[in-house]
């Protein structure tokens, strides 16, 4: 891991300021090749910003983001795009659209990018939804799964262009604990079988320890700390500690 080619997303002292307040302040870390990093943190610290930043969707104000070794600030135009193309998102906006089946949802971003023939695009996205265990739903409306089942179809849309990264904001909010751990058993499978890299935003704890390799915390739009997720689990911070227990007293300060 200590190997640099093996970093494939480096943040390099990002910066955001909105409305004149200061949401990342000189947040640097590496991102390794084929792990799930998870970024943790409280309500409003920065964490959606951090990952749209990541994903090339808003620009920062300092810093910057290294792609495979290369600044994605400099790269523009089609080049932007295709470098883009590498990336999976299963942010909370992006629902599935209720209009569409399932199958054609996971189509969208295929059909979007290539100029496949119809037929060949149908069978990569069955091919998506085999891996998320959807086969046989693909005709299905969204409105006709449970939520559980849209998760998984959303990711599967995530994939569909096989993506290196692919970044979740949330994944698991809203869902039931059993439902919760599909999911985080789903995000880790996918991970390990297609060799991607998995970069997972959430403040739920029982998912931070079930999935992820690497952690990081984000506190008042700083890095507080990052480590394994042993290294996370055992720290002296007492910011950290105070997190994942959810204790009431202690060092953090609620707004
Ligand atoms: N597009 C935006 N314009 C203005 N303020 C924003 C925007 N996006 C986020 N913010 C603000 O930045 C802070 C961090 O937001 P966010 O990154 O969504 O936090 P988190 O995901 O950790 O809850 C919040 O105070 C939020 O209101
Ligand atoms: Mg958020």
């Amino acid at each position: 891991m200590d190997d640099k080619s093996d970093i494939i997303l480096s943040v390099r002292q990002i910066g955001k300021i909105y409305n004149g307040r200061r949401i990342l302040d000189n947040v640097s870390f590496d991102i390794c090749r084929g792990e799930v990093f998870v970024i943790m943190g409280g309500s409003g610290c920065g964490k959606s910003t951090m990952l749209r930043i990541m994903a090339g969707g808003v620009a920062p104000d300092s810093g910057q983001i290294l792609f495979n070794g290369q600044d994605m600030s400099a790269v523009k135009g089609e080049e932007r795009e295709k470098m883009r193309r590498r990336f999976g998102m299963s942010f909370q906006s992006a629902a599935l659209l209720d209009y569409l089946t399932v199958e054609e949802n996971v189509s969208l971003p295929i059909k979007e990018h290539t100029k496949l023939d119809p037929h060949i695009i149908s069978i990569m996205a069955q091919t998506k939804l085999n891996l998320v265990g959807l086969q046989g739903f693909e005709k299905f409306m969204p409105n006709e799964l449970s939520g559980g089942m849209r998760k998984r179809a959303g990711l599967a849309r995530a994939i569909a262009m096989d993506p290196q990264i692919v970044f979740y904001d949330e994944p698991t909010a809203g869902l039931d604990p059993v439902v919760c751990a599909v999911v985080d058993r789903l995000i880790l499978d996918l991970t390990r079988k297609l060799q991607i890299t998995s970069i997972v935003v959430t403040h739920n704890m029982e998912s931070v320890f079930r999935i992820a390799d690497r952690v990081a915390m984000l506190y008042q739009g700083r890095l507080l700390e990052a480590g394994t997720a042993e290294e996370i689990k055992n720290t002296s911070n007492p910011i950290v500690q105070q997190f994942i227990r959810g204790d009431i007293e202690g060092p953090i300060q609620i707004a």
